[in-house]
């Protein structure tokens, strides 16, 4: 190009980002291109071999991203800093109020200690592709088993402590793993869990069997092992050869993630190794603002896909210090535990639910802990897991001085689709709004016959096609149900099951679930697989779940059952029964703590129960009567059951 022509669209160029801002120009090159931007991005991550193509779109809607390369999740996130010169800078710590300990592990003490327990793992057989779950709470060996995993090209399953047995058999039966990675005991709060009886239990349940359980014996309980299957994880350390990594596929799973789907079976999250390492990466500096070097803490738990990405492994590709934190926001022991954190580790942006913050707020409601604390390194706090209320951003912006980002994602995603990118550009903020779409994300408003709603209108939220790296690619061997669970509302969109709008200013606002999903405390459920459990109980005609909401923990979950004539049962006992019941079969973490027992369900002329409208009424929320319902009479009836558990009060 002449010298005149490369001045003139360096000029244009020039005005474009004075009209556009950054945010605006990063933004329209991943749109785009694609490509250009997600392979400028990938440059930044280790590769044995690089990619024959950055996306391949060879097998619609099966997209993939960069076929062809090699690489290995574990060296990215340790090998790659132990060479460059990072090996003394600390890569984790353990803070850990509950057993009153701080466990600091460098970059070469991680990277040791994960190539050692590799080693167990490939003694014991267990290689590329097999799957290895991993149940354990929030200590140090989580992190180290999961990097294990990578290390070898084996698939890590991560199953939640909160879990009934039953939970954990439906994952192994799903997964068919080789081994489980498991601990003796968690501790919630002051109460010690033994894991193991619940493991042994879900053993039992799955037709799957496992053939190795690799035991950490805490302090706290001391598990009882089974001869010939049970090994202990000291043990098994001692002589074993560290393993190197090995390089995998860029499409290869890294792993399984099981999240609620709309019935009792969890949908097996696939993460693809590639897109993974890049798009994360990519996150913490474009996202986060967090550079190599700095402190950042998720304090979510590794159960979760918060606790994947944002405590195990993105913050490792970006060569930062994670802190991973055994202990509550409340009660461990107080509710300035999240400052003490953040001032002991020099911690620079955290991330937390919003249901986390109310806890604390409700405890201290004006942060007189705060002022115990040093937090001048602090400079952002992130929020996401349900949507965040506009008192709570409100309390925190003011409470802590600092930019407070409300995000958005989801299991599937893996990382956000919307949020104020502070490594881009600092967006104005709007309460009750994770600001606009990440770069890489297309984010459309969608009514039911696919097209775009206007700004403010509320539909489904879509995303079109392709989907950026790190996203899942199907579900875990069931392609077909990945399609019909996302990709058959519009053709050429993902659905994300949230409904919501979009504002003038492109701001996105996610208001509600389309589907039987509940939010509650930050934590993913089914109201489906709790109407499952319900539904077993033989005193049980008919049953529905709601999410009613809740001051601290957004939602909670409320049932309604009719019983049979000539039910044995009081409804008093039933409704016990029921409580028992979903504890036991779906785990503590549903928190279904309350069931009402009404004559008759409000349904369609179809038979279709009106959950939406009874959610509405408990929530004391104003409804239009359903022109489908078949008999508007039952309304009132509800109303009053409502009432006397408190709901549905007039306002
Ligand atoms: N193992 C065993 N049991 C667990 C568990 C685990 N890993 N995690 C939770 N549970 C149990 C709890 O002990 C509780 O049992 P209970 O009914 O006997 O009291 C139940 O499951 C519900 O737990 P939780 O949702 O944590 O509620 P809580 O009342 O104990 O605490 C909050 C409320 C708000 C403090 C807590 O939910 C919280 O910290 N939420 C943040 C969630 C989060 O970070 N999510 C990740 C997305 S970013
Ligand atoms: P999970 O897969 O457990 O991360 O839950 C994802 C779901 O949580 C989303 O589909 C939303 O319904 C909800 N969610 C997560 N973050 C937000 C947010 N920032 N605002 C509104 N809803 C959110």
């Amino acid at each position: 190009m002449e010298a005149r022509a490369v001045a003139v669209v360096a000029e244009f160029g020039k005005q474009l980002v004075n009209v556009m801002g950054r945010y605006e120009e990063v933004y329209e090159q991943a749109q785009r291109d694609p490509e250009a931007f997600w392979g400028a991005a990938a440059e930044d991550v280790f590769w044995y071999k690089k990619w024959d193509r950055v996306l391949d779109d060879s097998n619609v809607p099966f997209y993939q991203w960069y076929t062809g390369g090699l690489t290995n999740t574990c060296y990215n996130a340790l090998d790659v800093h132990v060479e460059a010169g990072r090996g003394d800078q600390l890569a984790l710590i353990h803070d850990s109020p509950v057993t009153d300990s701080v466990t600091r592990m460098t970059y070469r003490e991680l990277r040791d200690r994960v190539a050692a327990f590799a080693g167990v793992l490939k003694a014991q057989g267990i290689g590329y592709g097999d799957r290895v779950v991993i149940y354990m709470p929030m200590v140090p060996e989580a992190a180290i088993s999961m990097l294990a995993c990578a290390r070898i090209g084996a698939i890590h399953s991560v199953v939640f402590g909160g879990f009934a047995p039953r939970e954990l058999a439906t994952r192994i039966d799903d997964a068919k793993p080789k081994a489980i990675v498991s601990a003796s005991a968690g501790i919630e709060g002051k109460r010690v869990i033994p894991y193991k009886p619940l493991l042994d239990e879900a053993c039992e349940l799955a037709e799957h069997k496992v053939e190795r359980i690799i035991m950490l014996q805490r302090p706290q309980v001391e598990a009882p092992m089974q001869a010939g299957r049970d090994i202990d994880w000291h043990n098994a350390l001692r002589g074993v050869e560290p393993a190197e990594c090995v390089p995998v596929k860029a499409t290869d799973p890294c792993y399984i993630l099981y999240t609620s789907g709309t019935t009792g079976i969890p949908k097996g999250v696939v993460r693809a190794t590639g897109g993974h390492i890049v798009a994360l990466k990519w996150s913490m500096k474009n996202i986060y603002g967090v550079e190599p070097g700095e402190v950042y803490w998720a304090a979510s738990d590794v159960g979760w896909v918060v606790g994947h990405s944002y405590i195990v492994y993105a913050p490792l590709f970006q060569g930062c210090t994670t802190v991973m934190f055994e202990g509550k926001p409340v009660g461990t022991p107080d509710a300035g535990a999240f400052w003490r954190v953040i001032a002991d580790h020099g911690v620079v942006a955290m991330f937390t639910a919003p249901t986390a913050i109310r806890a604390i707020r409700k405890q201290d409601p004006n942060a007189d802990l705060l002022a115990k604390y040093d937090l001048s390194k602090f400079r952002a706090q992130f929020l996401a897991g349900e949507r965040c209320d506009p008192d709570t951003l409100k309390w925190c912006q003011e409470k802590l001085k600092v930019p407070v980002v409300d995000h958005w994602w989801q299991t599937e995603t893996g990382w956000a689709i919307a949020s104020n990118c502070l490594g881009i550009e600092e967006l104005p903020v709007k309460a009750g709004s994770p600001t606009r779409s990440v770069p890489g994300w297309d984010v459309q408003i969608l009514d039911p016959t696919g097209q775009q709603m206007k700004p403010n209108e509320v539909g489904a939220i879509m995303i079109k096609l392709p989907l950026p790296p790190g996203t899942l690619p199907t579900l875990w061997q069931n392609d077909e149900r990945f399609v019909q669970s996302y990709l058959t509302d519009h053709e050429g969109y993902y659905k994300t099951g949230d409904a919501g709008f979009m504002d003038d200013d492109g701001y996105i606002y996610v208001m509600s679930r389309t589907d039987d999903i509940i939010n509650v405390a930050g934590h993913r459920l089914s109201t489906g697989g709790m109407e499952e459990v319900l539904a077993a109980h033989p005193d049980v005609a008919e049953c529905a779940v709601i999410g009613v909401a809740d001051a601290l923990k957004g939602q909670v979950p409320l049932g309604f059952v009719v019983l049979k004539d000539g039910a044995v049962k009081s409804e008093a006992d039933v409704v016990k029964d029921l409580v028992d019941m979903v504890r036991e079969k779906i785990g503590p973490v549903a928190a279904f703590k309350q069931a009402t027992v009404v004559k008759r369900l409000p349904k369609t002329r179809s038979g279709k129960i009106l959950r939406g409208t009874m959610q509405k009424i408990a929530d004391s929320q104003t409804y239009r009567m359903p022109a489908t319902i078949d008999d508007p009479e039952i309304l009132p009836e509800i109303e009053q059951a409502l009432q006397t558990i408190g709901y549905a009060q007039k306002k």
